[in-house]
């Protein structure tokens, strides 16, 4: 191969890579409704989770935006959008909280309302709680 060649070959991966990990137009935050969506699910996230009657107390000195801006920051990471999450890792996030199955649950059960609330249809409502729901592990009773 010659040097042209090379560095077309190169040049060709290299935009490639970046087109398919940096929010391409088939991930699913773009299915979602970018941004936007996620900025109004994170909001009714949070508000949901600090009223309910199960998992409240644990929200009760929660700053909502920081956990908000966290939330969204994780979620746009998660689904291809292409930013970055700085935040704890959600074993550290969640030690400490001994969480059981049940209120993990409950926390779903939320989720699936705020999604239903800002109209993420079916099909990726299952795509989210397909990329979340492997974290269970490193969430309950830490
Ligand atoms: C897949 C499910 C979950 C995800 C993606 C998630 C995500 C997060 C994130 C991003 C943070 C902030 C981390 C930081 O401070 O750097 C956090 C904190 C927290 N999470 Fe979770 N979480 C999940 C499940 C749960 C569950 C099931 C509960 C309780 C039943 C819970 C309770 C909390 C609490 C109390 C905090 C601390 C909030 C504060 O700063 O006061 N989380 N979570």
């Amino acid at each position: 191969m010659n040097k042209q060649l090379i560095a077309f070959v190169l040049l060709f991966f290299f935009v490639n890579v970046n087109s398919q990990n940096i929010n391409n137009q088939d991930s699913l935050f773009n299915r979602i409704g970018g941004m936007p969506t996620i900025e109004r699910l994170t909001t009714d996230l949070v508000k949901r989770l600090k009223k309910d009657d199960k998992l409240g107390f644990l929200f009760e000195h929660t700053d909502e935006k920081d956990f908000q801006q966290l939330l969204t920051a994780q979620i746009c990471y998660e689904t291809g959008g292409g930013c970055q999450y700085i935040g704890l890792s959600m074993s550290d996030a969640h030690s400490g909280m001994d969480i059981n199955s049940r209120e993990f649950d409950e926390f779903v059960a939320i989720f699936i309302e705020s999604m239903e609330h800002v109209g993420i249809n079916f099909t990726n409502q299952n795509r989210m709680l397909k990329i979340f729901a492997p974290m269970r592990k490193d969430i309950l009773n830490k």
